[in-house]
């Protein structure tokens, strides 16, 4: 059996606006998904998610067209976790060309599901690296990256940036802007996150940018400026400027509200951390819903979130430096 995990992440800035081209920087944190995979010789496919933030499943089913798995969870929930897992293993068996090769996946997850902390592409890179590794195949990190990212882009029809899976796969602070991916030397940064208990749709929050995009040559701008502000904000990042950091993770926010995607939880969680003495808050990933991300070197903003009506859960991430390893 090979057990292998990968870092979850939050976007120090440029969401949205990296589906048009135009640069962000995600940063893993250390919080994990781990998935354990043991081949089994009957080509069957067993996949158990102990604990996924949500109620765990057990899914068992074989490679017989239209046979579904056989469980009492909601199947929306298990469609899309199974969906992510699914792309993972076909990618796996692809790499170490094993087709048939049956396998016994177990998942757990510290990262919360569809909240803008990654933990689908955690999922499928550590999957992935699991898998290939159980079928005798040690893949470059840069591979895993890339069929992990082509996992996803597959499960979400077409609606993936390679922010998330490259993050994953690498650790640490990165710079995506389309095909282009590479890490950025970042000092330790003090994050602290905020999470409502919800999620937002990613692919109607991104089809609401789009709109907004194409009505108004404004909001066209709007995107534009996230770019500028991200290229600014890769020299704080670099020169380690926390203070520079969060003025830019506030503006970045207004940004994002203003092209829509903030909700009236997420807004409450950033003035809750900025009100604490944060550097800076913003929401992270999709938005409409899911978690904030605010710099606060002091236990002021995990306090204050921990009381904010509205905040589920209110904790330190520090930045992972560590991507996906074998455990
Ligand atoms: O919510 P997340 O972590 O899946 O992030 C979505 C980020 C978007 O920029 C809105 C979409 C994308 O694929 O980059």
């Amino acid at each position: 059996m090979i057990t292998a995990s990968a870092p979850g992440k939050v976007y120090l800035f440029g969401e949205h606006a990296v589906v048009y081209g135009e640069p962000a920087v995600p940063c893993a944190i250390e919080r994990r998904a781990t998935v354990a995979v043991e081949e089994r010789s009957d080509g069957r496919l067993r996949v158990e998610a102990e604990d996924l933030s949500l109620d765990g499943f057990t899914v068992e089913y074989g490679e017989t067209a239209g046979e579904s798995p056989d469980v009492d969870v909601s199947p929306d929930l298990v469609e899309a976790a199974v969906g992510y897992v699914d792309a993972a293993v076909a990618q796996a068996r692809e790499a170490a060309d094993a087709p048939e090769a049956g396998l016994d996946i177990t998942i757990e997850s510290e990262i919360p599901l569809g909240a803008g902390l990654g933990s689908s592409a955690a999922v499928t890179v550590a999957g992935i690296a699991a898998a290939t590794r159980e079928l005798g195949v040690e893949l470059a990190t840069t591979e895993v990256a890339e069929r992990a990212y082509r996992a996803e882009h597959e499960v979400q029809e077409g609606q993936a940036s390679r922010a998330d899976t490259f993050c994953s796969a690498t650790g640490g602070a990165v710079r995506v802007e389309g095909e282009n991916c590479r890490s950025i030397d970042a000092p330790d940064l003090p994050f602290v996150i905020g999470f409502d208990g919800g999620a937002g749709n990613t692919g109607r929050l991104v089809s609401g940018v789009r709109e907004l995009r194409e009505r108004y040559p404004f909001a066209a701008d709007t995107v534009g400026t996230v770019g500028d502000l991200v290229r600014q904000g890769e020299r704080a990042l670099v020169e380690g400027n926390v203070e520079e950091l969060g003025t830019l993770m506030d503006f970045n926010h207004g940004l994002l509200s203003a092209l829509g995607v903030s909700s009236r939880s997420l807004d409450r969680m950033v003035w809750a951390a900025r009100d604490a003495g944060a550097y800076g808050a913003k929401l992270t990933g999709a938005g409409g819903g899911g978690c904030i991300v605010a710099l606060d070197p002091t236990d002021e903003t995990e306090t204050a979130l921990r009381f904010t009506p509205g905040c589920e859960e209110g904790f330190r991430a520090a930045l992972d430096d560590q991507g996906v390893r074998v455990e």
